[in-house]
């Protein structure tokens, strides 16, 4: 095993960020398999026996090492077989295949990966939930404020038409006209430098930031603009507008998305790693997050994505004293985090258990919420004491986890020394004579 190394990157700043990297080898095996799971779906789709160049190679590896193998990966030995021999006849040899004469170990190969850190572009999130008025956007506006506040440097999308990101929580104007936006790049229209695309909402001290890719007018008409121009995948256009950032420059990339399952919503999923699920405690919730986590298993099934990661769900907008009903669902969503009870008949199918799916964070309805939106400012940056700031930080401690940015024990104290109180259901009466009876 290659021993890790540290590597100092300036920032855009000049200040000087340290990252440990450490080196991902890939067996001749590893390699085969990894170019017959990304390239050939894309060889398939094209319908053509495209020639495919060695510098492929790394590209492949590194979406491995980055998402991981795609979701329900079953090799056809043929196709490995394949790529074992075009490996080995363009000269792309691995570690576990000893160094020939004259020809050198493609050092490619053994790739560099941030250690911990898999994400040299910033690990991506999205805020998602079909129903409206949850709180996608002020728990994605909220969520950038404490990473900024901790130093991380932030990319903000807003995939969502009405850009109440951008305008109403942040206090930005939208693009003007004829400059490039995000409606024009998601089309095709705009293949420029994404550069071009951010601006910056604000730098707090500590060397975090804030930017944003901004909504637009135009984003009302995008969906029709992007299947009219006849894409090829309409639904990866976000996450290829997003791998042109250039590496070492955004630690997360979170995204705001519009109400409704749509080709947007699609986007962000397809560009994110990760999910934060925003929810209300009403009747109607638990079928929509139904509907919603049957959505994003379509999404991975037909795109071939890796599994996306189901971060956890952030209860809010709720009234406090909680109501009897609002416990009651808020029961049912805590049972949500649990992990599945494992019935002896189920033992061999592990097929369709779901994963558990935590409480991160509670974000009660409060006045400051709107306060710091009338400002154009996140709440943590706007209030660093307040009560809903402390629980938006434990979001982004949960974030930094996910990113390989913190280990994942800090997690675990804060769940151990501030565990969040129960929304289900009052224990009765009843229930606790008959938790002492049990107990005698
Ligand atoms: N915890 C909170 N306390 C008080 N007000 C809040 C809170 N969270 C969100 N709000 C306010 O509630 C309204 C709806 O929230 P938000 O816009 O974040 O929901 P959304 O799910 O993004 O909505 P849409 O589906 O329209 O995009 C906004 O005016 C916002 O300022
Ligand atoms: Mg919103």
């Amino acid at each position: 095993m290659r021993p890790s190394s540290q590597v100092a990157h300036p920032d855009e700043d000049g200040v000087e960020r340290f990252r440990v990297y450490k080196p991902v080898d890939f067996s001749l095996a590893e390699a085969a398999y990894a170019m017959h799971a990304v390239v050939d779906p894309d060889l398939a789709k094209l319908g053509a026996r495209q020639r495919v160049g060695r510098s492929r190679v790394p590209v492949v590896l590194r979406t491995i090492a980055r998402d991981g193998w795609p979701s329900g990966f079953r090799p056809r030995p043929d196709r490995v077989a394949y790529w074992r021999r075009w490996l080995l006849e363009e000269g792309v040899y691995t570690v576990d295949i000893p160094e020939q004469e004259g020809v050198a170990l493609m050092t490619d190969v053994n790739l560099w990966v941030p250690d911990g850190a898999l994400y040299p572009q910033g690990y991506r999130a999205s805020s998602l939930n079909q129903k409206g008025g949850v709180g996608k956007t002020a728990l994605i506006a909220g969520t950038a404020g404490a990473l900024a506040m901790r130093g991380w440097r932030v990319l903000l999308v807003d995939m969502d038409p009405q850009g109440h990101l951008t305008t109403e929580a942040l206090g930005l104007r939208e693009v003007p006209e004829k400059e490039p936006d995000l409606a024009a790049a998601l089309c095709g229209e705009y293949t420029g430098p994404i550069e071009d695309l951010i601006v910056t909402h604000s730098r707090p001290p500590g060397g975090g930031r804030i930017d944003i890719i901004r909504t637009t007018l135009d984003m009302m008409t995008v969906i029709k603009a992007m299947y009219r121009s006849r894409m090829r995948m309409p639904e990866r256009q976000l996450d290829d507008l997003l791998n042109q950032l250039p590496e070492g420059k955004y630690d997360f990339v979170l995204t705001d998305c519009p109400p409704s399952l749509d080709l947007l919503t699609d986007n962000a999923l397809a560009a994110s790693q990760g999910v934060l699920i925003p929810v209300q405690l009403a009747r109607t919730s638990m079928r929509a997050l139904r509907l919603l986590l049957a959505q994003i298993e379509a999404l991975e099934d037909e795109l071939r994505l890796p599994k996306r990661t189901l971060i956890g769900m952030v209860p809010g907008l709720y009234r406090r004293p909680l109501s009897g009903v609002d416990r009651y669902i808020g029961g049912q969503l805590e049972e949500l985090g649990l992990p599945a009870k494992k019935e002896a008949s189920e033992e061999q199918s592990d097929g369709d258990k779901m994963e558990p799916l935590p409480i991160l964070a509670h974000l009660p309805d409060l006045a400051s919420v709107k306060e710091a939106w009338l400002e154009g400012r996140t709440l943590p940056e706007f209030q660093p004491k307040h009560e809903l700031s402390a629980q938006l930080h434990r979001i982004a401690l949960r974030l930094e986890v996910e990113a390989g940015l913190a280990p994942a024990s800090d997690w675990e104290k804060l769940q151990a020394e501030h565990p969040l109180p129960s929304l289900a259901p009052l224990p009765t009466k009843e229930d606790k004579k008959n938790e002492e009876s049990g107990r005698a």
